[in-house]
């Protein structure tokens, strides 16, 4: 029998195939506001946490797990430096795979590799390590240790070969701290399914990190000063729409809950403003912050002509771009760097999902041929 002749399933199209407003699970550790453009991480709003003052990337761990253990839990520092440097000591058997030309597949690799049976400190702890040795590694340089008296920003940036700089440091806390959870979004989503399957914590972040490669979600930052390069000194708009025409996106806008601009994007600003004042030399960040919203208002006004029934803002990865560029991140590295902070959630949801001990096993509507009725034996 042909299967091609046989009749087939429903092929009305399928209502949410992006599962836009299909609640999966309750979470105590954020919430999207995406009407009125607000983010609660922790119980804090996400700019309070963020550009507070100390506001270390720890600490936003700390309050992350603390709600998903419900226990309180002790001062990260140091332990996530221990990490770190156990990390460190399995680089020599992890070269290969830290070395494969894409970063975040030498990240997938090297955590696959060398984070087996971690706990979640380890595995937290071992993704900064990761990101900067195969940095190194890719470059023909030797990796550098990380040193045990930092916090885990500065850790990363003296691995990476950069120099001290407690402003930058400062800056990629915010960043961290900002991006260190968002509601149920892709890479959480499949941190949590294979959670609940009753994996392990290593598994769910290999799986967390292979959705966040894409670039409808952690991918776009790269191309994002890739555009702001290619619009330098010009009017944007006439690139804008050549990358429409060829059926590209803009990179950096839209985004599937916020119907206004991104919150995190205001926290960007605000700490690449507060990096452009604090000394002279960084008065290259502010003509570029300058630039970048240039483009912004001109692709806003340009999707706005072609999505007029959809608003489509500024999202997270566009002032990402910029502010680990000023931090003096590669941008090959920006999506590794997301990964980072966005782990201290993935791990807290592992945890979250872990508690509720339900697999999570949706359903497909089968529009394929369908078999003849069998006759009753
Ligand atoms: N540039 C151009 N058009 C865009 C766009 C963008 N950045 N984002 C959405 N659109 C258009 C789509 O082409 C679509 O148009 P159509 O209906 O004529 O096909 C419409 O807006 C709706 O897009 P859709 O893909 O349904 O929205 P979504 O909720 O699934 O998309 C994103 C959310 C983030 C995937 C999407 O906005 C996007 O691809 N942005 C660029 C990549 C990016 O910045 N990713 C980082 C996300 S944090």
């Amino acid at each position: 029998m042909n299967l091609r002749e046989l009749p087939i399933g429903d092929r009305s199209p399928a209502k949410a195939s992006g599962l836009e407003g299909v609640v999966v699970a309750d979470t105590r550790l954020s919430h999207v506001d995406g009407e009125r453009g607000e983010l609660l991480i922790a119980g804090r709003r996400a700019e309070d946490l963020a550009l507070e003052d100390p506001g270390h990337f720890e600490t936003v761990v700390e309050r992350l797990w603390e709600i998903s253990t419900d226990a309180p839990q002790p001062a990260l520092r140091e332990p996530l430096a221990q990490a770190r440097t156990a990390a460190f000591a399995r680089v020599p058997q992890l070269t290969r795979a830290l070395s494969l030309s894409d970063p975040m597949d030498a990240l997938l690799a090297s955590t696959a590799q060398g984070s087996a049976g971690s706990d979640a400190l380890e595995v937290l702890g071992a993704l900064s390590v990761y990101v900067a040795a195969g940095a190194r590694l890719r470059l023909g340089q030797a990796p550098i240790a990380p040193d045990a008296k930092h916090s885990a920003a500065q850790a990363f940036m003296s691995m990476l070969g950069l120099p001290d700089d407690p402003s930058r440091a400062r800056a990629l806390d915010a960043y961290w701290t900002t991006v260190s959870d968002h509601g149920l979004n892709a890479s959480t989503f499949a941190a949590r399914v294979v959670a609940s399957t009753g994996s392990d914590v290593m598994p769910c972040i290999v799986a967390a990190l292979g959705a966040l490669k894409g670039p409808l979600h952690g991918g776009a930052p790269g191309p994002v000063l890739d555009m702001l390069d290619a619009t330098a000194g010009k009017e944007p708009r006439a690139w804008l729409e050549d990358e429409l025409s060829a059926g590209r996106r803009i990179m950096g806008m839209g985004h599937r809950i916020y119907r206004v601009r991104d919150p995190r994007a205001f926290v960007f600003e605000r700490a690449l403003a507060r990096l452009a004042t604090e000394d002279r030399g960084k008065s290259a960040i502010a003509s570029r912050l300058e630039h970048a919203r240039h483009v912004e208002h001109a692709a806003q006004a340009l999707l706005r002509e072609r999505h007029p029934e959809r608003p489509l803002c500024a999202n997270v990865e566009f002032y990402t771009a910029l502010l680990l560029e000023a931090v003096g991140i590669p941008r090959e590295l920006f999506t590794a760097t997301f990964a980072i902070g966005r782990c201290a959630g993935w791990l807290a949801h592992v945890e979250e999902q872990r508690h509720t001990g339900r697999l999570i096993r949706p359903a497909a509507r089968y529009v394929g041929p369908m078999l003849p009725p069998t006759v009753p034996r």
